[in-house]
């Protein structure tokens, strides 16, 4: 066995299934992120694996962005993901910037990518139109977007590989980052000996892709700078919540019937009532109420009753700012325990020399 396998054997938690995933601070956290993603961390990831769910502050640096406003964000993001649950004695809860392994093995993923498969990435494209449309300022100036807006495909994959993750629990925009994620593994383990292991998504039977209330057929997105009305923010108010669910855009047609396709407004808040209630399917609920009123009603007290635990316990520990630091600060050190080894290896397997003293697998890394 390589002194790398015997490394990665030893580490907490080996034998488990790794579970790995994040949120960008780019704005404040949302149903969606909440439905698609942080509730199942909680729920049940935390429990049944080896979990780690990071704050990737990197990500949120590929747009234009105001530096004590990603600060805010990223402390805020933090102290949500404690807020809906996350038990750091059960999993590791940390901030990407604060692990350099991330950046370093990006770098490595850079170096495994093409540009063409960048490009393809939906999540690029709109993101580039969205940045494009922000300002007056001319094509030279904006210089065709950041080129980290390009490659974040490349960090995003690093931020999962590099802990030797089995499942990464994302809302259903994610898959196309996560297939890419896929290829790059596999395309490094083929060129460079068995490094990574090969990760897959995993989706929420429903709400896997929550819509914006005003314009249901786009995401719920928190990154967006108009038209908010659509949108339900975690910390938002029981009121402000109630009022945004009770005008979100319905369908023309009569009659409350799931269809995803011809009526995305009543498809989505059927789909977020669902969630919220826990019944599994949307089309079940849709026979149970005559008019979109009484779907709303329904759908926007159970959205109140979701997030009011959550508002409350974010309360409480925006109030310890140091617990939440220090939560932060160990989560960090574990994450970075956890990571180097793998790292490390892939360094070594591309054929990048160890320092002196240093040990570093040329290859032969095997798990
Ligand atoms: P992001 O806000 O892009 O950092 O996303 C963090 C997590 O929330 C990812 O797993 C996303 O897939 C998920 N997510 C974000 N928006 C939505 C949405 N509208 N519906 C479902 N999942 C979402
Ligand atoms: N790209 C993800 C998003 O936009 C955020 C993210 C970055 C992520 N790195 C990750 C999610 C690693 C899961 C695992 O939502």
């Amino acid at each position: 066995m390589s002194e790398i396998a015997r490394q990665t054997e030893r580490l907490p938690g080996a034998g488990r299934a790794r579970v790995f995933s994040g949120v960008k601070p780019t704005g404040h956290l949302t149903l969606g992120n909440y439905l698609g993603a942080m509730r199942r961390w909680a729920v049940t990831d935390q429990h049944r694996s080896e979990a780690l769910f990071c704050v990737v502050d990197l990500h949120a640096l590929t747009v234009e962005h105001d530096p004590a406003r990603v600060r805010r964000l990223s402390r805020q993001a933090a102290t949500l993901l404690l807020a809906v649950g996350l038990d750091p004695a059960l999993c590791t809860v940390f901030v990407q910037s604060h692990v350099d392994e991330h950046a370093r093995l990006a770098y490595l993923m850079e170096c495994t990518a093409g540009v063409g498969e960048m490009r393809r990435m939906v999540q690029y494209k709109e993101e580039r139109e969205r940045e494009k449309g922000k300002g007056a300022r001319g094509e030279e100036e904006w210089g065709g977007g950041r080129l980290s807006l390009l490659t974040y495909p490349a960090l995003m994959a690093a931020d999962i590989l590099a802990y030797g993750t089995h499942e990464v629990p994302v809302g259903e925009d994610q898959a196309q980052h996560l297939e890419l994620t896929r290829n790059l593994a596999e395309r490094f383990n083929r060129r460079y000996g068995r490094v990574f292991v090969v990760p897959r998504a995993t989706h929420p039977p429903v709400a896997a892709r929550v819509m914006d209330l005003q314009e249901p057929t786009s995401k719920m997105g928190k990154s967006r700078q108009v038209g908010t009305a659509g949108i339900v923010y975690l910390l938002d108010e029981p009121e402000t919540v109630r009022r945004k669910v009770l005008r979100a855009v319905t369908d023309g047609a009569d009659g409350v019937v799931y269809d995803r396709g011809e009526r995305p407004g009543v498809a989505n808040l059927l789909e977020v009532l669902a969630a919220c209630t826990g019944v599994a399917d949307p089309a079940e609920l849709a026979g149970s109420y005559g008019s979109y009123g009484a779907l709303k009603k329904d759908a926007a007290e159970a959205v109140v009753e979701l997030l009011r635990p959550v508002r409350e316990r974010h309360a409480e520990l925006a109030a310890d700012p140091g617990y939440v630091a220090a939560v932060l600060r160990e989560g960090a050190e574990r994450a970075r325990g956890m990571a180097r080894p793998r790292v490390d290896a892939a360094y070594g397997a591309v054929g990048l020399m160890a320092a002196e003293g240093e040990e570093r697998g040329e290859g032969e890394a095997r798990w």
